[in-house]
């Protein structure tokens, strides 16, 4: 690593284990893992002061806070949220990744049957016809990009019939939830803030509808559930957070999954029809891609009773972040963990997590890209990049702006 590849605004100062790095710096949201490997050599637990909290960036203390029960998603004794954002925050508080148990193991039980791996798999071939769909649909030849065209369809629609909203509803969905996610980005604006609690409104709105229309007239599917549970197992308010979280998060990093896998497949020189030769050769290079290239990369924790972690106290309320894309490039877990490398020896990566609020959705992830990166790359073989991939300036999703490909 040369001095040369490393963001204009990092500053480490290893001695007292602080960082300065504008989560903005274009060098930095292009490329972080530079930077993530000069600090993790330096100070690996760290006090990220653009943020104002630690942060780990290795693998052994990531995995070990994710797991961590004396650190939590709540976060007793926060001052409230300004009361123009509050709409937002009290629906967010209500969904089961804001919560500790016993909440956390009331809301996530309710649902869990519907993600297990085998009630999923019953998806497959509803996927393959929405994958063969889209790319039935693309030119024979040129330029096209491969997010709106590919990579963004397949989750909302699969998540919509899943819960069973009007897939033609798509495009509110991912109205709604762009503008919702637009919160968790650093330096928001005022007009972010207004925009978010605009699309909460109405996407609760549209929910409550619908729910209670489920409550009116059930069915098969998870609106149903969440709707006629009993009164005890969930609230009407904690039915519309709760289905609001799994349709954000249903689709959000699935489509980044998706599109960052495709680059890293193209930007790799691997050969495609190696790579996705048999099921379980699929199912590593989907593993390594999600290693690779997380498309989230920072979660919070803030601690809740005393707990001595890497060599540091925390003491209750104290933040820190949990640097999932620096994790999963640690030497000490991955050799050469820079490179794509789906034939290397498999170690478990955090891009889902890990602990109690582990990526409920990963099994139906998994199937999504294994059967949306099979398909593209047999259907289409002459596919390359027409560009060198760009990221969004959104630090924490991290995803392309565009997926410029050329069909041939
Ligand atoms: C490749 C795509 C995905 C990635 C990388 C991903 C990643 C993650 C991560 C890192 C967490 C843990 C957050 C934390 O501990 O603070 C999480 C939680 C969660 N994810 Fe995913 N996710 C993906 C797709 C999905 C899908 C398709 C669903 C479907 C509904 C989903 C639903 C959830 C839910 C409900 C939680 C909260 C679980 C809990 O609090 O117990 N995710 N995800």
């Amino acid at each position: 690593m040369t001095p040369a590849e490393l963001p204009p605004s990092l500053h480490i100062d290893a001695a007292r284990a602080r960082v300065r790095l504008s989560p903005a710096d274009p060098a930095f949201f292009q490329d972080p893992y530079p930077a993530y490997r000069a600090i993790r050599r330096s100070c690996p637990l760290f006090l990220w002061e653009d943020y104002g909290h630690l942060c780990a960036a290795d693998a052994a203390t990531v995995d070990a806070l994710f797991r961590d029960r004396r650190f939590g998603r709540e976060a007793p004794g926060r001052p409230p949220p300004p009361e123009r954002v509050k709409p937002f925050h009290d629906l967010d508080a209500l969904s089961m990744l804001e919560r500790e148990p016993p909440a956390h193991t009331r809301l996530r039980r309710l649902v869990t049957r519907a993600f297990v791996f085998r009630a999923v798999e019953r998806l497959r071939p509803r996927i393959e016809r929405v994958v063969d769909a889209l790319l039935d649909a693309l030119p024979d030849r040129g330029t096209v990009d491969l997010l709106p065209a590919y990579a963004e369809p397949i989750p909302v629609v699969v998540i919509a019939e899943l819960l069973g909203v009007p897939a033609a509803d798509a495009p509110h969905l991912l109205d709604w939830s762009h503008r919702m996610v637009a919160m968790y980005r650093p330096g928001r604006t005022r007009a972010d803030e207004d925009a978010a609690v605009a699309a909460t409104l109405a996407f609760s709105a549209y929910l409550r509808d619908h729910l209670a229309e489920r409550r009116a007239r059930p069915r098969e599917d998870l609106l149903t559930l969440l709707a006629t549970a009993p009164e005890g197992e969930i609230t009407p308010d904690e039915a519309v957070a709760n289905a609001a979280l799994l349709l954000n998060a249903g689709h959000e990093a699935t489509v980044h999954a998706i599109g960052n896998a495709v680059a890293a497949v193209l930007g790799s020189g691997l050969d495609p029809a190696a790579l996705f030769a048999t099921p379980a050769l699929t199912a590593a290079t989907v593993e390594e891609a999600l290693r690779f290239e997380p498309p989230l990369h920072l979660f919070t924790r803030t601690c809740l009773e005393p707990a001595r972690v890497a060599g540091t106290a925390f003491r209750p309320g104290d933040r820190v972040g949990l640097l999932i894309g620096a994790a999963n490039r640690d030497p000490a877990r991955w050799a050469a963990p820079d490179g794509f490398d789906p034939a290397r020896a498999p170690a478990p990566h955090l891009g889902f997590g890990g602990g109690i609020h582990f990526c409920l959705g990963a099994p139906l992830a998994r199937l999504e890209l294994e059967v949306a990166l099979p398909r593209l790359f047999a259907r289409r073989p002459g596919l390359r990049s027409a560009d060198a991939p760009r990221f969004a300036d959104r630090y924490h999703f991290r995803g392309l702006d565009a997926l410029r490909v050329t069909l041939g």
